[in-house]
């Protein structure tokens, strides 16, 4: 079997009732039951709070950083613990100069985690926020390089649009940046887990994901990628865990040096008992599934999807141009009102982004539930 085989549906590791079509893991992913389990013994350990010792605080998080980085192709020493995509990216903005007269790149309606921070750095330096008009072809790297220029500080972008899964070539804005010197910090919260991510091409300043959807973690956990030329930047907030030997609880001196990595870049409280076995488990299991087959796999089912879409006359994304986890179908004349009723009432769940409807299948995703939307859409032309 190749690595990049497909593998079947995993729909018995979910707790998804047979009556239930969920098609909207870009929203929030349904938990694995070994995660759900993972947390609750995670959150019952406080129950016996004599058991947890100094070490307990730091090991958890350790493992994370290490099983994160093999999803990243990075090393653990690399990866900071976040509680959202947005502290990573204040993070970020807080460690990339700006100056007056420069420009900030982002997507037309790209996510709002990766939009506020930057318009408020560009408001305050007096740099100029360029936005990428949304192309008709779906080609938004053409439109970036269009836009990116020796005066563009920093290019914040996606590796797909969170409404339809348009894609950007990463790879090939940083190779312009690499020419023009400006940093690159990207959000990964709608890729990494399931569209392959290569770090030595891509080679951003800092890198985002939550994991409450593609990572299929809990809510308010996700990872942080920074370069190592950014070790000894000023975090957001200045967490007691990462300093020297900071596991010595006996010893009450402050320590203003922190360990090497990323770890300062880490949120306050970072071992936090319940949330993190849970986020470990499901990238455990990410990782076991192997990233190249699980976008495979999902590739396989929008597939079906966008052709059976095409032939009942929707507009879907060319394949090359859309990420394979997602789907955006567009209606010629807009999207019909009630559309998204319509599919909640039947138990079939997707979500309606701007004026595309999103389907983002996982593989806890039967066949049947392809044919369901399909039956559903169907209904409703
Ligand atoms: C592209 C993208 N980034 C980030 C997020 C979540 O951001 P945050 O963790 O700041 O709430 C989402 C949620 O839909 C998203 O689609």
């Amino acid at each position: 079997m190749t690595a990049q085989a497909p593998l079947t549906n995993q729909r018995d590791l979910f707790q998804i009732p047979d009556e239930i079509c969920y098609l909207n893991c870009a929203y929030i992913s349904p938990l694995l039951k070994s995660t759900a389990e993972a947390g609750k013994r995670g959150m019952e350990r406080k129950l016996r709070p004599w058991e947890i010792s100094p070490p307990d605080f730091f090991s958890t998080a350790q493992q994370i950083r290490a099983t994160a980085g093999s999803l990243l192709g990075s090393t653990a020493n690399e990866v900071a613990i976040v509680p959202s995509a947005s502290y990573g990216l204040a993070a970020a903005a807080r460690n990339l100069p700006v100056h007056k007269g420069q420009n900030i790149l982002v997507l037309a309606e790209q996510y709002p985690s990766n939009y506020y921070v930057w318009e408020s750095m560009a408001r305050k330096t007096g740099a100029i926020l360029r936005s990428v008009p949304r192309p008709a072809d779906g080609d938004w790297t053409r439109g970036i390089l269009e836009m990116l220029d020796n005066d563009t500080a920093i290019a914040a972008l996606p590796h797909c649009h969170w409404s339809d899964g348009t894609l950007v070539d990463l790879a090939r804005v940083r190779h312009r940046l690499d020419q023009t010197g400006g940093a690159l910090v990207v959000d990964l919260t709608q890729s990494l887990g399931a569209m392959v991510f290569d770090l030595d091409a891509i080679r951003p300043d800092f890198a985002v994901a939550a994991a409450y959807k593609w990572l299929l973690g809990p809510y308010a956990t996700g990872l942080l990628y920074v370069d190592p030329r950014h070790h000894d930047g000023d975090p957001l907030e200045l967490p007691i865990f990462s300093r020297k030997n900071a596991v010595q609880f006996s010893d009450i001196s402050y320590r203003n040096e922190f360990e090497p990595g990323a770890c300062r870049f880490d949120v306050g409280e970072v071992a936090n008992f319940a949330l993190l076995p849970a986020l470990h488990d499901a990238l455990l299991q990410i990782l076991e599934w192997q990233v190249p087959r699980i976008q495979a796999s999902l590739a396989e089912r929008t597939a079906i999807i966008a052709t059976e879409a095409s032939a009942l006359g929707l507009e879907v994304v060319d394949p090359m141009r859309r990420a394979p986890h997602f789907l955006g179908i567009r209606f010629p004349n807009g999207l019909p009102v009630g559309l998204a009723e319509h599919f909640h009432e039947q138990q079939v769940y997707v979500s309606v982004r701007g004026d595309a409807l999103r389907v983002t299948p996982h593989l806890y995703n039967t066949e049947d539930d392809q044919k369901r939307f399909i039956h559903v859409l169907r209904s409703f032309m």
